[in-house]
């Protein structure tokens, strides 16, 4: 059965749609699919939930504060769809695959009228007939793990786009939900990939991030990914990146890559979690610290100006102060250009949940405000080496302080705003870069590449 057309012989005039997202880019690019086939059902976006018709919540189940937003919104917009019954609003991503939240949903958010999962975005159409022919909660149970491709993307920038290469994650570290909420592993045809890319390319589309929990692995691991980005970068979009790569897997073939290739931006984003060896082996990461390190001296051997960034996780089950100082000891080596914090946050269902602290949650806190100070410096410091270097910003749009600027990143992913006006939006021009700051740069523009 064609259920987009029978929505739309059942929905009558024009209709509106808000989507709320929360979490990674996977999930931002899960909702721009959403939106392409909420488009095809003649549903045009808005972003008052009060004119909408249709509201779509795409949930992050990564951290208990992405999931308390979530019941947070859905609990302040209840009197919206008291007052409009004929809204629907309906609940996917990572929350809507696990068990608990799923339960949550039916007994005590039982006015959310459909639930479906991570894999299950295709069914959408059909899902929606069902709810609008039922008038009953509709959850989707039959998640598979396949690839669904066919699915039309309307895509929130036409100048950087996320392209997905793989779904879920094999890796099960121990404090992580994704593999619980996202399933196994399973990649797109490099022909699909490639595809898309060429299609944003025409579009005018100048950057591509490459998305999947585990690049590296692409394909089913060795030299795959790399063959992958070399077939991407032959495409001639001008930019290329890639998340999130785990580093027992990134191989020196990526590297060397990287290395070679123009179009393959110098900024990597690898993942480090902890510096105790002890925390990875209870975190299940599978390496070291001295083979992180090792790691990060290959990858500085071919490319020595690259940018690194990384994702570390404080206060896990059993980090005493001088584990977290182990942490302290591989930023300061590594010196990375930025890192993004957390504090760990027990997941249900996975190994961690069940491990023991051994330091109060004061002491985290206090462990989180010192890493952070720490890094600061060290992000301002490597800032300060660009100052009065001239680098190519490709321009994204209008600074959000301030309407005379305009804002856009290097190559290395910095963050420059530099006065000009809207006609440089998507443009990649060569700014002087005269002020730095710890999260962002200033320039003046010096011309067009
Ligand atoms: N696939 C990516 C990460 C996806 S999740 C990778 O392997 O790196 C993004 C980040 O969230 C992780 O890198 C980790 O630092 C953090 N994270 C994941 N689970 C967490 C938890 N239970 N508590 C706190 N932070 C967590
Ligand atoms: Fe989570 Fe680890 Fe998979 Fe990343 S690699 S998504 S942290 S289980
Ligand atoms: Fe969150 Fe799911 Fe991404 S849990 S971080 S939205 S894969």
């Amino acid at each position: 059965m064609d259920y987009i057309k029978a929505v739309q012989d059942i929905s009558h005039g024009s209709k509106l749609a808000k989507i709320y997202t929360f979490g990674c880019q996977q999930n931002e690019n899960d909702s721009e699919r959403i939106a392409g086939i909420l488009s095809d059902m003649g549903y045009g976006l808005t972003d008052d939930v009060n004119r909408a018709d249709f509201v779509v919540f795409n949930t992050c189940a990564i951290r208990e504060n992405a999931e308390k937003k979530v019941y947070g919104i859905l609990g302040s917009i209840k009197h919206v769809k008291e007052m409009k019954r004929e809204m629907i609003i309906a609940l996917c991503g990572c929350m809507a695959n696990e068990e608990h939240n799923r339960e949550k949903i039916k007994k005590t958010f039982n006015w959310v009228d459909i639930v479906f999962g991570t894999n299950s975005i295709h069914r959408l159409p059909g899902l929606l007939y069902e709810r609008l022919q039922s008038k009953k909660q509709i959850i989707s149970e039959d998640e598979d793990n396949q690839v669904h491709e066919g699915i039309k993307t309307k895509r929130q920038s036409k100048i950087r786009a996320g392209v997905p290469i793989m779904y879920g994650c094999n890796n099960f570290c121990s404090y992580c939900i994704v593999p619980y909420v996202r399933g196994r592993e399973r990649s797109r045809s490099e022909e699909d990939i490639l595809k898309e890319v060429v299609e944003a390319k025409h579009g005018g589309c100048k950057e591509i991030m490459l998305l999947g929990q585990n690049v590296n692995s692409y394909g089913g691991g060795g030299d795959n990914f790399a063959r992958l980005l070399e077939h991407v970068s032959d495409t001639g979009i001008e930019r290329i990146r890639f998340m999130t790569s785990h580093p027992k897997d990134i191989s020196e073939s990526v590297i060397k890559v990287m290395a070679e290739r123009d179009n393959i931006c110098n900024s990597l984003h690898l993942p480090l979690q902890s510096g105790s060896s002890k925390i990875l082996k209870a975190m299940n990461r599978k390496y070291t610290k001295e083979w992180y390190l090792e790691k990060v001296d290959m990858i500085k051997s071919y490319i020595p100006d690259i940018a690194l960034t990384t994702d570390i996780i404080v206060g896990f089950p059993g980090e005493t102060t001088p584990d977290f100082e182990e942490t302290l000891d591989v930023l300061g080596k590594v010196r990375f250009d930025m890192i993004y914090s957390f504090i760990f946050s027990p997941r249900k269902g996975t190994p961690a949940e069940k491990m023991e602290d051994v330091i109060s949650d004061e002491e985290k806190k206090r462990n989180f405000e010192r890493m952070l100070d720490f890094q600061n410096e060290i992000s301002l410091q490597k800032n300060l080496v660009l100052k009065d270097a001239e680098e190519y910003v490709l321009t994204e749009g209008e600074s959000k302080t301030n309407s005379d600027f305009m804002t856009g990143r290097t190559e290395s992913n910095k963050i420059v705003n530099f006065k000009g006006d809207k006609s440089l939006e998507g443009e990649i021009v060569k700014v002087k870069i005269t002020e730095v700051g710890t999260f962002s740069l200033t320039g003046e523009i010096k011309g067009l590449r």
